[in-house]
């Protein structure tokens, strides 16, 4: 009985390695393992044998049925990942996948773009602390203790006398502190002002220029700003100088270019006045120099500041400041 139930193994197996198909191996188990099958049909010999014979054939009986049960799932593995092997071959015509390219931020592409055509003109970039003094972001700016300004609704107070620079402006006393004249520097640089909405944001970045020497008049600053704005814009982009007020310039200008959305027809950007205000600027106030030691007898000069994500949303027609910070790929990737 033994005998009979190894050679029946051993043809099985044999019929088994040649089966090539699901349909086969289904046919294959109906055969030997089905109802009538003729594994199925040794075993149910096992209860007529003489009972010291039985144990052990019934053990040898059911090793085998377990086994080829066991070959028969694998079979029906492999055949199922030859079928999916083959719709997924590899199509050598596919174009490749590209490894992801990281780039700079927008504000840093905006920042070297402005740094460097005041490069071009012979400005120096310098940088300053973000942690200021009150003598340097206020003070020396000709902004007394009482100027609106340094209300606690504007200004982030570290304690009495120290603040988070609220403008890149105490770098100009910080840079005329430490040299007379010829000076002229560019001076890009993080600021903090308690203010958040679609067109403001705690932090923002600014860049700040000055520049003092003997003879320097309004009109070196329009030619200045002139030139920048047409390089940064293009050269047919119209400009107005406004009068405007800053303590620590005098007289004051706010500069607007004609709005980039409209071409100055009028729209939401620009209020309905078809221009956009960019940048503020004037001529040193005498006040500032007495701080400095600079004599106002000889010297004169200008200073300008600009906010640079402003910049950065006009020239790449964004509505809202806050996709600067929020770090969504989506939005970075098309910069
Ligand atoms: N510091 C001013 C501001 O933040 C801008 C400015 C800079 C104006 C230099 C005049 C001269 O609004």
């Amino acid at each position: 009985m033994k005998e009979q139930l190894l050679e029946l193994e051993k043809k099985a197996l044999k019929e088994l390695a040649a089966v090539g198909d699901p349909g086969g191996l289904e046919e294959f188990r109906v055969k030997y393992l089905g109802k009538k099958g003729l594994l199925t049909g040794f075993m149910k010999k096992v209860g007529a044998l003489p009972p010291d014979e039985r144990p052990g054939v019934g053990k040898m009986a059911n090793f085998i049925k377990a086994n080829l049960s066991e070959y028969i799932d694998q079979a029906r593995g492999r055949m199922a990942l030859k079928k999916e092997k083959r719709v997924s071959f590899f199509d050598v015509t596919l174009p490749g996948r590209e490894p992801l390219r990281g780039h700079l931020h927008p504000i840093t592409q905006v920042i070297r773009e402005v740094c460097q055509i005041f490069s071009r003109m012979g400005f120096r970039i310098v940088k300053g602390p973000n942690v200021e003094l009150d003598y340097y972001n206020f003070e020396a700016l000709n902004i007394p203790k009482d100027h609106p300004a340094r209300d606690m609704q504007d200004t982030f107070y570290i304690s009495e006398n120290v603040v988070l620079r609220t403008h890149t402006s105490p770098i100009q006393v910080r840079v005329m502190e430490a040299q007379q004249p010829p000076v002229s520097i560019i001076a890009p640089g993080k600021v903090y002002r308690r203010d958040s909405d679609v067109s403001h944001t705690p932090m923002f970045h600014q860049v700040e220029g000055l520049l003092v020497d003997r003879d320097v008049s309004f009109g070196d600053l329009k030619g200045t700003l002139t030139s920048f704005l047409h390089q940064m814009f293009g050269s047919d982009t119209a400009l107005r100088f406004r009068p405007s007020f800053f303590p620590f310039t005098e007289p004051s200008a706010e500069v607007d270019i004609q709005c980039v959305m409209c071409g100055g027809e009028g729209c939401r950007t620009c209020s309905h006045t078809g221009w956009l205000e960019i940048i503020g600027a004037g001529m040193v106030d005498p006040e500032v120099y007495r701080f400095v030691n600079y004599d106002p007898e000889i010297f004169s000069g200008f200073a300008f500041g600009m906010g640079i994500e402003r910049i950065a949303m006009l020239k790449y027609e964004i509505d809202d400041i806050q996709l600067f910070f929020k770090n969504d790929m989506r939005f970075l990737r098309q910069f």
